[in-house]
């Protein structure tokens, strides 16, 4: 496990914030839930039915942890209420509203709308659009932003030249597939913002593209220039320079010749890619040929953190994930 893991499960103990689990009846849910409220790391609730908890996992230690079964607790119908009102512009009925609100990724995604739980996470067993769809009704954005997007914090080898502190952040590398400038700069904002949030490093953010400062001309190079200038018009005081080629805005010696002057070229620490088949295959490349721990996706933009789980997660991944949930919920 990477070191900042580490010193991101130490702060999520001091913060002590309360994380809705959907997915509670999974047996490698139950299992993190023991992890996590062993070692403090969040208060939680398991939404399920502890009866289905108890018979998968008879051994199960979940002293303090809360069990909530949306088809037998009295909240449903408060959270049923609170759907509609939020939905019934989009057509949702009343009863439409009350079957989705026994649905457990409503359910949680309920529980933090409602202020009854600081964020949730799913998508052990769901698909990526079943978990976030509910977040993206419900909790929308937050404020200033109005795309939600993801990141992946990249550990680096040890003593590595690149990023700080041998830490890097991604983004969008999992949610956008063809962002829009405007798209794009709050993008880079969130990212910017999960750096100094998550990884505890200050952001230098570099705007990716296969040109450098106009060496290039192309409708995509164009967007990439667009959103720079959108991304400093909305946080004039975040360090953020574009477009630049990813050699520009890592290594200091191609950075002097191709972008002198730029306060991000050549130490560059956000990395913004322009759509989601360059950030995904990015985050992929770093980890299989360069060595390095991905922490991610995690979801970033919305009102309340809502992260999503991979199927093929192990409990010590979801542990990681309610950590890093837990350290979003900080405003
Ligand atoms: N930001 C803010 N709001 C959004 C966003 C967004 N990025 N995307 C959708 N919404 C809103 C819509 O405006 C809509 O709101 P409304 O109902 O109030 O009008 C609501 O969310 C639902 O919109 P849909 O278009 O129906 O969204 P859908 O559920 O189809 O898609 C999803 C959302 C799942 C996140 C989609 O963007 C997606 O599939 N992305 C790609 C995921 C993927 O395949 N990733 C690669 C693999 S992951 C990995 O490798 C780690």
């Amino acid at each position: 496990m990477s070191k900042l893991m580490d010193e991101i499960k130490q702060k999520a103990v001091l913060l002590n914030k309360h994380i809705a689990l959907a997915e509670g009846e999974e047996e490698r849910i139950i299992r993190a839930a023991e992890i996590i409220s062993e070692k403090k790391i969040a208060r939680l609730t398991l939404v399920g039915d502890p009866a289905v908890i108890y018979a998968k996992c008879p051994d199960a230690k979940l002293d303090g942890v809360t069990i909530v079964d949306p088809n037998h607790s009295e909240l449903t119908a408060k959270y049923a209420e609170l759907l509609y009102n939020i939905r019934k512009a989009k057509g949702m009925t009343e009863e439409d509203a009350a079957r989705l609100a026994k649905d457990c990724t409503y359910f949680a995604v309920l529980m933090v709308k409602a202020g009854d739980a600081d964020g949730m996470v799913s998508g052990a067993v769901h698909s990526t659009g079943d978990t976030l769809r509910p977040a993206l009704q419900i909790i929308k954005t937050a404020p200033g932003i109005s795309t939600v997007s993801s990141c992946f914090i990249m550990c680096l080898p040890e003593g590595s030249r690149y990023g700080e502190k041998d830490v890097m952040v991604y983004g969008d590398c999992a949610v956008n597939i063809d962002p829009n400038e405007e798209q794009l700069a709050d993008i880079a904002i969130a990212s910017a913002e999960s750096a100094v949030k998550i990884a505890g490093i200050e952001p230098r953010v570099a705007m990716l593209s296969f040109s450098t400062k106009g060496s290039a001309k192309h409708d995509n190079v164009t967007k990439v220039q667009n959103a720079t200038r959108i991304a400093h018009e909305k946080a004039p005081d975040l360090m953020l320079d574009g477009e630049l080629q990813l050699d520009a805005a890592l290594v200091p010696e191609v950075a002097s010749l191709k972008a002198p002057g730029s306060a991000v070229a050549g130490k560059a620490n956000v990395l913004v890619f322009p759509d989601l088949q360059a950030g995904n295959i990015g985050y992929k490349l770093t980890q299989r040929l360069g060595g390095a721990e991905a922490i991610g996706p995690i979801c970033q933009g919305l009102a309340a953190p809502v992260n999503d789980l991979s199927r093929g997660c192990v409990a010590e991944d979801v542990v990681g994930v309610v950590a890093v949930t837990a350290v979003q919920c900080v405003k």
